[in-house]
């Protein structure tokens, strides 16, 4: 009988929350093959960003939170570096689970290699070819020194063998992020979100936008807010904004272009939503506006049309499926591709290759393939 092998994944933000539920379930069927332990470094710290994942996805508390909180990019990767560091120590785990590509994650595979641990990157091998997203730093640094790379398509395995790793460190396993989205799709509907906001199915669109680049400079900002709701003047486009973003809004002064009217036509801001009530909105509308990476696949397996206001994507496959737009972030761009969104019927195609609900269990497999 050999002993159990000991696993500690890390994580620090929502995106991370959604794709670390399947990961642990798929290692708590084997009890006695895995001893898991949970740390959430506390990057995302609000309820509505951290505490309501936790609880509509059904994850354990964390065994330690580091609590982190916010900072610059060097202020927060170092004191998750130094906060983790004991953590690590104490529990001598077999292997290091990191997850996506935010500051936590190339935090946690730093201290964890410089420790000597073997560390498992899932979703490794995502590139946008834009140095410039503080998150394309984060993946091809964690994917340089991560030991074994665990990928959701053969376009992330490709991009990986051209950075010259070492063909045994990439894992192809699909996608655990529609490992979540297959559980809980059928409870998500059943919530009715777009209903109890007085929204007929199909007859809305839902925004987000996070990102520094499109909500840190008033002027993009508003570019960006003015060009959709021009593109769409008879529909109501609902906008979970991030605190970010919700902050940046009230600094530029630009709360005049919102709403808080659900059910007419324009951008209607509400509080950030939780996973399942967020996954029922996007489900039953017509197209997703978005700055998101996790919400071009989500809407790729659901068949709802993405316009992404971004200049690139590390996520082509959901381009190459043709349920994803790359609008840029300029008024023309963003207007030529809601138009063409619009004209566009819910998608049939078959989701991409492995993205069936399964990655976490694949995940598990080859984990305790490792300790045998
Ligand atoms: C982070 C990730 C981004 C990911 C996003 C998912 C990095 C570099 N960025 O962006 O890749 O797409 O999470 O949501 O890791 N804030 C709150 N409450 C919170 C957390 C943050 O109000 O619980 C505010 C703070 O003002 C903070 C700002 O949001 O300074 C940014 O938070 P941060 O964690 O640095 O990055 P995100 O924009 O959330």
């Amino acid at each position: 009988m050999c002993e159990a092998t000991r696993v500690i994944s890390v994580v620090g933000t929502r995106p991370n929350f959604v794709k670390v539920a399947p990961i642990i379930k798929a290692l708590d069927r084997h009890p006695r093959r895995f001893v898991h332990r949970l740390v959430h470094t506390g990057q995302h710290y609000d309820d509505r960003l951290s505490e309501s994942f936790f609880v509509d996805l059904d994850i354990p508390k964390p065994d330690v939170n580091l609590g982190v909180g916010s900072g610059s990019h060097a202020e927060q990767t170092a004191k998750v570096m130094l906060a983790l560091e004991p953590v690590l120590g104490a529990f001598a785990p077999d292997v290091v689970v990191v997850i996506g590509d935010v500051n936590s994650t190339l935090a946690a595979t730093l201290t964890a290699r410089k420790l000597g641990l073997r560390v498992a990157h899932v979703e490794a091998g995502l590139r946008s070819g834009d140095n410039a997203m503080p998150e394309e730093i984060n993946r091809r640094c964690t994917d340089a020194i991560a030991d074994e790379l665990f990928t959701t398509d053969r376009i992330a395995g490709a991009n990986l063998r051209r950075e010259n790793i070492a063909e045994d460190r990439i894992h192809f396993v699909g996608n655990v992020m529609i490992d979540s989205l297959t559980v809980h799709r059928e409870r998500a509907r059943r919530l009715a979100q777009g209903s109890r906001l007085g929204l007929e199915p199909r007859g809305y669109a839902v925004l987000t936008l996070h990102r520094p680049a499109n909500v840190d400079r008033p002027e993009k900002l508003a570019e960006i807010v003015d060009a959709i709701r021009d593109a769409l003047p008879d529909i109501c486009v609902v906008f979970p904004a991030h605190p970010r973003t919700r902050r940046r809004i009230d600094e530029a002064g630009l709360g005049d272009r919102f709403t808080d009217r659900p059910g007419r036509p324009g951008i209607v801001l509400v509080e950030p939503l939780g996973y399942l009530r967020f996954l029922s909105l996007v489900d039953d509308c017509r197209m997703v506006l978005t700055d998101s990476g996790g919400l071009q696949e989500e809407t790729t397996v659901l068949g709802v049309p993405c316009v992404t206001l971004r200049d690139n994507t590390e996520r082509p496959i959901t381009v190459e499926q043709g349920t994803n737009r790359i609008a840029g972030t300029t008024r023309a761009g963003i207007i030529g591709a809601i138009v063409e969104a619009r004209c566009m019927e819910p998608s049939r195609l078959p989701p991409p290759e492995k993205w069936d609900g399964r990655a976490s269990e694949r995940i598990a497999g080859i984990i305790a393939g490792w300790t045998m």
